[in-house]
């Protein structure tokens, strides 16, 4: 494995002309979880998987948090921008173009905060139980960048406002964002998997 600034795991593409994905794991995932998830919904593409550098009794994550949902939001400015860095080590070692996130819960998250604070290093976001990692986000601009965004309903974590509004922030900086509400809780349903390979074969 190449020494780059995150633990990561790499699968070279087998298809030529398919963006590579970037997978962000949840709470208590790592580089591993996402690999089964990226090759169902891209075949072929390649796929890049780091592991999240905050531990929270013992579950990586990618950013610190105070609560359930209450953020350490100087902490997300600066993972952030380390996962960017990332990027564009990845992208060199691997000769990649700029990839396409597909992020779960956290992982979601802190594509989301990229997308503000870093918007050139995504060619898109699929955020899967997203929620507003920044209030005050900087002011990006994301003109024609596309983004998939998959709530759910019945999530004990995200209230539905919540994700709307975090919809609305990217929307206003100029993003072409698609919000379905699945009538699901936080956990993934065949129907994001489903949507998602649909939304990438666009992207
Ligand atoms: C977060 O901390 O990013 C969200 O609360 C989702 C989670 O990872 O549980």
């Amino acid at each position: 494995m190449t020494e780059l600034s995150f633990i990561h795991r790499f699968v070279p593409a087998t298809k030529p002309g398919r963006p590579p994905l970037l997978l962000l794991h949840g709470t208590g995932g790592n580089e591993d979880d996402l690999l089964p998830l990226g090759k169902i919904i891209a075949p072929g593409s390649a796929l890049l998987s780091p592991r999240g550098k905050i531990l929270e009794n013992g579950m990586p994550r990618f950013f610190r948090r105070l609560a359930e949902g209450v953020f350490d939001e100087a902490d997300v400015r600066m993972r952030a921008n380390q996962l960017a860095d990332f990027i564009g080590e990845a992208r060199a070692a691997y000769e990649l173009d700029a990839p396409v996130a597909v992020g779960f819960s956290n992982g979601a998250n802190i594509a989301a905060a990229m997308l503000m604070l870093r918007p050139e290093v995504l060619a898109g976001a699929a955020l899967l139980r997203a929620m507003v990692p920044l209030s005050e986000p900087p002011k990006a601009d994301l003109t024609g960048k596309l983004v998939l965004m998959i709530s759910g309903q019945l999530d004990p974590i995200i209230p539905t406002d919540n994700a709307e509004q975090l919809a609305a922030q990217l929307t206003a900086a100029g993003a072409l964002v698609n919000h379905k509400v699945l009538p699901t809780g936080h956990g993934l349903s065949q129907q994001d998997l489903s949507l998602t390979q649909s939304w990438l074969t666009n992207v």
